[in-house]
């Protein structure tokens, strides 16, 4: 079974990558024109990213909120993989915006039988609009997105995490692991997009906090990281 051939779940992400496309193509550009720019480059586009988001993640957000900023389709793919091979059953979504990610995340718990996925999100309209993209594809029965802040959104999700997907604020991705640490299975998979932080990249490479993790050769450039979850659960 893979949801992701044909039927509800194909054609939803069809739609809304091309929607994705869309809607991203201005901001793509003028990313890509702060690298280009003489003195530029990947490295200090991402420190200024940083350095915007500590000031006030909630604004920067914000100015994003009619923006999908959505996984690509490899990526999707490989989230969808990832959940397959360790089968899956209780997912959490850091960062869950219009619901390309959750879709592939839903997908993938409705081909291992069942579970549920807990998503997160600031911006009450992409809440909505991640609600509808899940009843489109059929996988809504499956998926509960919680509005608002994830540190405070996330603090009791109410049992074991076997993947976590971190792909909210990247300056937010090390307290939002700590807080969900006691509740990741033995094995979980991490999956940090953009995971740029310095300071997330140290502690999930370190194996003595109880982790296994390499930056990922996938969509070079996105800050991906593979993260494993080696501890013993509580
Ligand atoms: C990169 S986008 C997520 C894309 C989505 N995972 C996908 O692939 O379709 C990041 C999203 O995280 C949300 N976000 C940022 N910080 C957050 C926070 N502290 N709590 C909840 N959501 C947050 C933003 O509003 C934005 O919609």
């Amino acid at each position: 079974m893979n949801s992701l051939i044909e039927g509800l779940v194909a054609d939803t992400l069809d739609k809304l990558h091309r929607d994705a496309e869309a809607s991203d193509r201005d901001h793509i550009e003028a990313m890509m024109a702060i690298i280009e720019a003489p003195g530029g480059s990947p490295e200090q586009a991402i420190a200024g990213m940083l350095a915007q988001e500590r000031t006030d993640y909630r604004r920067v957000y914000r100015d994003y909120a009619d923006n999908f900023l959505a996984v690509s389709p490899k990526y999707g793919r490989f989230l969808y993989a990832i959940a397959r091979a360790c089968k899956a059953r209780r997912i959490v979504e850091f960062g869950t915006s219009m619901g390309i990610s959750t879709i592939y995340l839903a997908a993938a718990l409705r081909d291992n039988g069942g579970g549920h996925l807990i998503g997160s999100e600031l911006e009450g309209a992409k809440v909505m609009r991640a609600r509808a993209n899940l009843a489109t594809a059929g996988l809504d029965d499956l998926v509960e997105i919680r509005e608002g802040d994830a540190l405070e959104t996330l603090k009791d999700v109410g049992g074991k995490v076997d993947l976590l997907l971190l792909d909210g604020a990247f300056s937010l991705y090390l307290p939002v692991l700590k807080m969900l640490e006691p509740r990741l299975s033995a094995g979980a998979a991490i999956l940090g997009e953009n995971a740029f932080d310095p300071a997330y990249q140290d502690y999930v490479r370190k194996a003595a906090n109880g982790y296994l993790s390499r930056a990922l050769a996938l969509d070079e450039g996105r800050g991906n990281e593979f993260t494993v979850r080696t501890a013993r659960c509580c």
